[in-house]
Protein backbone atom coordinates (compact mmCIF):
# COMPACT_ATOMS: atom_id res chain seq x y z
CA UNK A 1 0.00 0.00 0.00
CA UNK A 2 1.64 3.55 -1.22
CA UNK A 3 -0.25 5.38 1.94
CA UNK A 4 -0.17 4.70 5.88
CA UNK A 5 -2.64 2.22 6.61
CA UNK A 6 -3.32 2.51 9.51
CA UNK A 7 -5.86 5.82 9.05
CA UNK A 8 -8.65 4.17 9.57
CA UNK A 9 -12.25 5.22 10.03
CA UNK A 10 -15.51 3.02 11.23
CA UNK A 11 -18.25 2.74 9.09
CA UNK A 12 -21.39 0.67 9.10
CA UNK A 13 -22.48 -1.68 6.03
CA UNK A 14 -25.77 -2.22 4.80
CA UNK A 15 -26.72 -5.32 6.86
CA UNK A 16 -25.85 -3.33 10.27
CA UNK A 17 -22.76 -4.97 11.01
CA UNK A 18 -19.57 -2.60 11.22
CA UNK A 19 -15.99 -2.32 9.59
CA UNK A 20 -13.20 -0.06 8.98
CA UNK A 21 -12.51 1.81 5.51
CA UNK A 22 -8.67 3.21 4.99
CA UNK A 23 -9.89 6.49 4.35
CA UNK A 24 -6.98 7.44 2.16
CA UNK A 25 -7.95 4.52 -0.29
CA UNK A 26 -11.50 4.47 -0.08
CA UNK A 27 -11.13 0.44 0.78
CA UNK A 28 -13.28 -1.00 3.00
CA UNK A 29 -11.86 -4.34 5.57
CA UNK A 30 -15.05 -6.05 4.66
CA UNK A 31 -17.86 -5.21 1.64
CA UNK A 32 -20.12 -2.09 2.35
CA UNK A 33 -23.51 -4.68 1.16
CA UNK A 34 -22.73 -6.31 4.70
CA UNK A 35 -19.62 -7.47 6.41
CA UNK A 36 -21.35 -9.74 8.48
CA UNK A 37 -22.82 -11.37 5.76
CA UNK A 38 -20.28 -11.75 3.40
CA UNK A 39 -17.54 -13.06 6.14
CA UNK A 40 -20.52 -16.21 6.82
CA UNK A 41 -21.42 -16.69 3.01
CA UNK A 42 -17.43 -16.43 1.90
CA UNK A 43 -15.56 -18.56 4.02
CA UNK A 44 -18.50 -20.18 6.36
CA UNK A 45 -20.88 -21.60 3.86
CA UNK A 46 -18.01 -21.68 0.82
CA UNK A 47 -15.51 -22.61 3.14
CA UNK A 48 -15.66 -24.31 6.87
CA UNK A 49 -18.93 -26.07 5.91
CA UNK A 50 -17.25 -27.77 3.25
CA UNK A 51 -14.55 -29.61 4.75
CA UNK A 52 -15.99 -31.96 7.68
CA UNK A 53 -12.50 -33.65 8.98
CA UNK A 54 -12.21 -33.58 12.47
CA UNK A 55 -9.31 -31.60 13.08
CA UNK A 56 -9.59 -28.39 10.30
CA UNK A 57 -6.23 -26.11 9.98
CA UNK A 58 -7.06 -22.30 8.92
CA UNK A 59 -4.64 -19.84 7.60
CA UNK A 60 -6.19 -16.38 7.34
CA UNK A 61 -4.60 -13.52 4.98
CA UNK A 62 -5.62 -11.24 6.89
CA UNK A 63 -6.35 -11.61 10.52
CA UNK A 64 -7.87 -7.33 10.50
CA UNK A 65 -10.84 -7.10 12.86
CA UNK A 66 -11.32 -10.53 13.47
CA UNK A 67 -14.33 -10.97 12.14
CA UNK A 68 -13.97 -14.33 10.67
CA UNK A 69 -12.34 -15.62 13.70
CA UNK A 70 -15.79 -15.36 15.18
CA UNK A 71 -18.20 -16.52 12.43
CA UNK A 72 -15.61 -19.44 12.56
CA UNK A 73 -16.45 -19.87 16.15
CA UNK A 74 -20.24 -19.29 15.96
CA UNK A 75 -20.37 -22.07 13.28
CA UNK A 76 -18.08 -24.32 15.50
CA UNK A 77 -20.52 -23.05 18.00
CA UNK A 78 -23.27 -24.25 15.90
CA UNK A 79 -21.70 -27.66 15.27
CA UNK A 80 -21.91 -28.56 19.05
CA UNK A 81 -17.65 -28.36 19.24
CA UNK A 82 -17.28 -31.81 17.71
CA UNK A 83 -14.45 -30.27 15.18
CA UNK A 84 -11.24 -29.68 16.20
CA UNK A 85 -9.85 -26.01 14.82
CA UNK A 86 -6.83 -24.75 14.78
CA UNK A 87 -6.79 -21.17 13.24
CA UNK A 88 -3.38 -18.82 12.22
CA UNK A 89 -4.14 -15.72 11.31
CA UNK A 90 -1.74 -13.60 9.45
CA UNK A 91 -1.36 -9.41 10.23
CA UNK A 92 1.01 -7.04 9.69
CA UNK A 93 -0.68 -4.06 10.98
CA UNK A 94 -3.04 -5.18 13.52
CA UNK A 95 -6.16 -3.21 14.50
CA UNK A 96 -6.34 -1.16 17.99
CA UNK A 97 -8.24 -2.39 20.75
CA UNK A 98 -10.03 0.81 20.88
CA UNK A 99 -11.09 0.01 17.67
CA UNK A 100 -12.04 -3.30 17.86
CA UNK A 101 -14.22 -1.88 20.73
CA UNK A 102 -15.87 0.26 18.33
CA UNK A 103 -16.63 -1.90 15.64
CA UNK A 104 -18.78 -3.85 18.60
CA UNK A 105 -18.78 -7.32 16.91
CA UNK A 106 -20.16 -8.52 20.20
CA UNK A 107 -23.84 -6.98 19.31
CA UNK A 108 -23.57 -9.68 16.34
CA UNK A 109 -23.39 -12.71 18.46
CA UNK A 110 -26.31 -13.99 20.92
CA UNK A 111 -23.73 -16.68 22.60
CA UNK A 112 -22.08 -14.91 25.69
CA UNK A 113 -18.50 -16.55 25.10
CA UNK A 114 -18.50 -15.55 21.26
CA UNK A 115 -19.31 -11.86 22.75
CA UNK A 116 -16.66 -12.16 24.97
CA UNK A 117 -14.07 -12.84 22.29
CA UNK A 118 -14.88 -10.07 19.94
CA UNK A 119 -12.63 -8.30 22.00
CA UNK A 120 -10.24 -10.90 23.62
CA UNK A 121 -9.12 -12.12 20.41
CA UNK A 122 -7.53 -8.55 20.10
CA UNK A 123 -5.96 -8.82 23.65
CA UNK A 124 -4.37 -12.16 23.38
CA UNK A 125 -0.63 -12.50 22.69
CA UNK A 126 0.97 -12.96 19.40
CA UNK A 127 2.89 -15.83 17.96
CA UNK A 128 1.23 -18.14 20.72
CA UNK A 129 -1.02 -20.78 20.06
CA UNK A 130 -4.12 -19.55 22.53
CA UNK A 131 -6.82 -22.32 23.37
CA UNK A 132 -10.28 -20.34 23.16
CA UNK A 133 -12.10 -23.08 24.08
CA UNK A 134 -12.39 -26.61 24.26
CA UNK A 135 -11.57 -27.41 20.69
CA UNK A 136 -10.43 -24.56 19.06
CA UNK A 137 -7.46 -23.02 18.85
CA UNK A 138 -5.78 -19.25 17.79
CA UNK A 139 -2.22 -17.82 16.83
CA UNK A 140 -2.09 -14.53 15.54
CA UNK A 141 1.02 -14.08 13.27
CA UNK A 142 2.47 -10.50 13.21
CA UNK A 143 4.41 -11.27 9.74
CA UNK A 144 4.05 -9.78 5.91
CA UNK A 145 2.09 -12.24 3.61
CA UNK A 146 5.13 -12.50 1.64
CA UNK A 147 7.04 -14.06 4.73
CA UNK A 148 4.31 -16.90 4.69
CA UNK A 149 7.13 -19.55 2.75
CA UNK A 150 8.72 -19.10 6.38
CA UNK A 151 6.24 -19.59 8.74
CA UNK A 152 5.88 -22.46 11.02
CA UNK A 153 2.66 -23.88 10.40
CA UNK A 154 0.85 -27.66 9.95
CA UNK A 155 -0.50 -28.46 6.76
CA UNK A 156 -3.75 -26.07 6.16
CA UNK A 157 -6.99 -27.12 5.42
CA UNK A 158 -8.38 -24.02 4.48
CA UNK A 159 -7.11 -21.04 3.63
CA UNK A 160 -9.35 -17.63 4.23
CA UNK A 161 -7.90 -15.31 1.44
CA UNK A 162 -9.70 -12.19 2.97
CA UNK A 163 -6.75 -9.36 1.81
CA UNK A 164 -7.59 -5.90 0.37
CA UNK A 165 -8.35 -6.01 -3.25
CA UNK A 166 -6.30 -5.74 -6.06
CA UNK A 167 -6.93 -2.12 -6.69
CA UNK A 168 -4.92 -1.16 -3.74
CA UNK A 169 -2.40 -4.41 -3.39
CA UNK A 170 -2.10 -5.85 -6.86
CA UNK A 171 0.61 -7.87 -6.10
CA UNK A 172 -1.15 -10.10 -3.34
CA UNK A 173 -3.54 -11.26 -5.99
CA UNK A 174 -0.30 -12.55 -8.26
CA UNK A 175 0.80 -16.02 -8.33
CA UNK A 176 3.91 -15.74 -6.49
CA UNK A 177 1.93 -15.26 -3.37
CA UNK A 178 -0.87 -18.07 -4.29
CA UNK A 179 2.22 -20.48 -4.85
CA UNK A 180 3.85 -19.65 -0.77
CA UNK A 181 0.01 -20.47 0.14
CA UNK A 182 -0.24 -23.16 -1.67
CA UNK A 183 2.96 -24.78 -0.49
CA UNK A 184 1.24 -24.29 3.38
CA UNK A 185 -1.62 -26.36 2.25
CA UNK A 186 -2.76 -30.05 2.42
CA UNK A 187 -3.48 -32.15 -1.05
CA UNK A 188 -7.46 -31.73 -1.09
CA UNK A 189 -7.55 -28.12 1.25
CA UNK A 190 -9.67 -25.24 0.42
CA UNK A 191 -8.59 -21.97 -0.91
CA UNK A 192 -11.75 -19.35 -0.50
CA UNK A 193 -11.71 -15.70 -1.54
CA UNK A 194 -13.92 -13.17 -2.19
CA UNK A 195 -12.70 -12.23 -5.71
CA UNK A 196 -13.38 -13.56 -9.11
CA UNK A 197 -10.82 -11.65 -11.23
CA UNK A 198 -9.81 -13.67 -14.08
CA UNK A 199 -6.18 -13.28 -13.42
CA UNK A 200 -6.53 -14.75 -9.76
CA UNK A 201 -8.47 -17.79 -11.69
CA UNK A 202 -5.82 -18.18 -14.02
CA UNK A 203 -3.06 -17.81 -11.62
CA UNK A 204 -4.86 -20.53 -9.42
CA UNK A 205 -5.15 -22.96 -12.40
CA UNK A 206 -1.63 -22.57 -12.84
CA UNK A 207 -0.65 -23.75 -9.77
CA UNK A 208 -2.80 -26.93 -9.98
CA UNK A 209 -5.96 -26.00 -8.37
CA UNK A 210 -9.48 -26.93 -9.59
CA UNK A 211 -11.06 -23.61 -9.55
CA UNK A 212 -14.79 -23.27 -9.15
CA UNK A 213 -16.85 -19.88 -9.43
CA UNK A 214 -19.49 -19.46 -7.00
CA UNK A 215 -22.34 -17.18 -6.41
CA UNK A 216 -20.91 -13.95 -4.59
CA UNK A 217 -21.94 -12.73 -1.56
CA UNK A 218 -24.72 -9.87 -1.46
CA UNK A 219 -23.25 -7.17 -4.05
CA UNK A 220 -21.38 -9.35 -5.59
CA UNK A 221 -21.91 -11.81 -8.60
CA UNK A 222 -19.09 -14.48 -8.48
CA UNK A 223 -16.55 -15.43 -5.83
CA UNK A 224 -13.66 -18.35 -5.96
CA UNK A 225 -13.32 -21.72 -4.28
CA UNK A 226 -10.21 -23.37 -5.58
CA UNK A 227 -9.47 -26.95 -4.49
CA UNK A 228 -5.51 -28.13 -4.19
CA UNK A 229 -4.96 -31.09 -6.51
C1 LIG B 1 -9.49 -6.95 3.79
S1 LIG B 1 -8.59 -6.61 5.26
C2 LIG B 1 -8.84 -7.89 6.40
C3 LIG B 1 -10.08 -8.39 6.68
C4 LIG B 1 -10.09 -9.32 7.85
N1 LIG B 1 -10.09 -10.69 7.40
C5 LIG B 1 -11.28 -8.94 8.64
O1 LIG B 1 -12.25 -9.69 8.65
O2 LIG B 1 -11.24 -7.86 9.24
C6 LIG B 1 -6.91 -7.09 4.78
C7 LIG B 1 -5.95 -7.18 5.93
O3 LIG B 1 -4.65 -7.48 5.43
C8 LIG B 1 -3.70 -6.74 6.20
N2 LIG B 1 -2.49 -6.58 5.38
C9 LIG B 1 -2.31 -5.78 4.31
N3 LIG B 1 -1.10 -5.97 3.74
C10 LIG B 1 -0.48 -6.94 4.47
C11 LIG B 1 0.76 -7.59 4.35
N4 LIG B 1 1.62 -7.28 3.37
N5 LIG B 1 1.07 -8.55 5.25
C12 LIG B 1 0.20 -8.86 6.25
N6 LIG B 1 -1.01 -8.25 6.43
C13 LIG B 1 -1.36 -7.32 5.54
C14 LIG B 1 -4.41 -5.45 6.50
O4 LIG B 1 -3.85 -4.79 7.59
C15 LIG B 1 -5.82 -5.91 6.75
O5 LIG B 1 -6.04 -6.22 8.10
Amino acid sequence: MKKNPLKRELIQTKDGSKTLIIKDLEETYHSKHGALQEANHVFIDNGLKLVNDYEINILELGFGTGLNVLVTFDEYLKKNKIQKINYFGVEKYPIFLQEASELSYYELFPDKKLQDLSLKIHETEWEKLIQLDVNFYLKKIKDDFFNIKNLDLPLIDIVYFDCFGARVQPDLWEKEIFEMVADKMKTGGLLTTYSSKGSVRRALQDLGFDVEKKQGPPGKREMINAWKK
